[in-house]
């Protein structure tokens, strides 16, 4: 299968990248991003530093899956508005272009709490993509609803060492749902629900990605 995957210099991204590259169910994997990624026989990597002016790019089609790990925080985008361009209206641009050329399948890494009608922001964003993937009509769309994803990242957030530190201290004790969920295993999931997708919306939540 061809893959085209989004915010594959992502934390969870990385990981389906190399999973994706590794596994011989997948043929090809192409992903536009704002910075180059390392050569690879199975990967057709472009690069633009708006990456929405790569989605009509015929270089990227055809993709039978979209994998999308996408997002950033409001912190890092600046302002609301560079965030919900990044978290919302990008995956939607490649979403869209996706179901033009018969793309069937859609996988995207949303949130815990994921509401169109919650009263954070964040969240609100994530639960208005969710709804405007699912109004696109994927013959298959799987979401999956992580909780603080851990995994090394290339800058370490400081904001998020101090949770980190307290959901490893407590991971044992608490509720699967409640614990950190590992970028891996977020990102197997990802790449076995485009390889073998499921028909319909499949949502699944943060205790099925949860560590130790
Ligand atoms: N981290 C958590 O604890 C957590 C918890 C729940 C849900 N989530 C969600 O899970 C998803 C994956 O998280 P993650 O921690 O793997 O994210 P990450 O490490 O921050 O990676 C995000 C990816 O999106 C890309 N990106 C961000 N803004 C972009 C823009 N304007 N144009 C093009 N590419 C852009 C980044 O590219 P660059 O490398 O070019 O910046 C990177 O590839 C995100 O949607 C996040 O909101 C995260």
């Amino acid at each position: 299968m061809n893959l085209l995957l989004l915010g594959a210099t992502g934390l969870v991204g990385r990981h389906v990248l190399e999973f994706a590259l590794a596994d011989p169910r997948v043929r090809r994997v192409a992903a536009p991003t704002r910075r180059p990624l390392a050569a690879h026989e199975k990967l057709a990597n472009l690069v633009d530093p708006d990456i929405a002016r790569l989605a009509g790019d015929e270089a990227l089609w055809p993709a039978d899956a979209v994998a999308c790990a996408l997002g950033t925080t409001l912190r890092q985008a600046g302002s609301r508005e560079a965030f919900r361009r990044a978290d919302h209206d990008l995956p939607l641009v490649f979403a869209r272009a996706a179901r033009e050329r018969g793309t069937g399948t859609f996988a995207l890494v949303s949130s815990i709490g994921a509401s169109p009608r919650s009263a954070f922001f964040y969240l609100r964003t994530k639960g208005e993509l969710e709804r405007d993937l699912a109004a696109l009509g994927f013959p298959s769309l799987f979401v999956a609803r992580p909780n603080f994803i851990e995994g090394s990242r290339s800058e370490p957030r400081r904001s998020e060492s101090l949770t980190r530190g307290i959901l490893r201290g407590l991971g044992p004790v608490l509720p699967r749902g409640m614990r950190a969920n590992p970028a891996e295993a977020i990102a197997r999931a990802l790449l076995e629900a485009t390889v073998t997708p499921s028909a319909g919306v499949r949502i699944v939540g943060s205790a099925a990605f949860a560590g130790g």
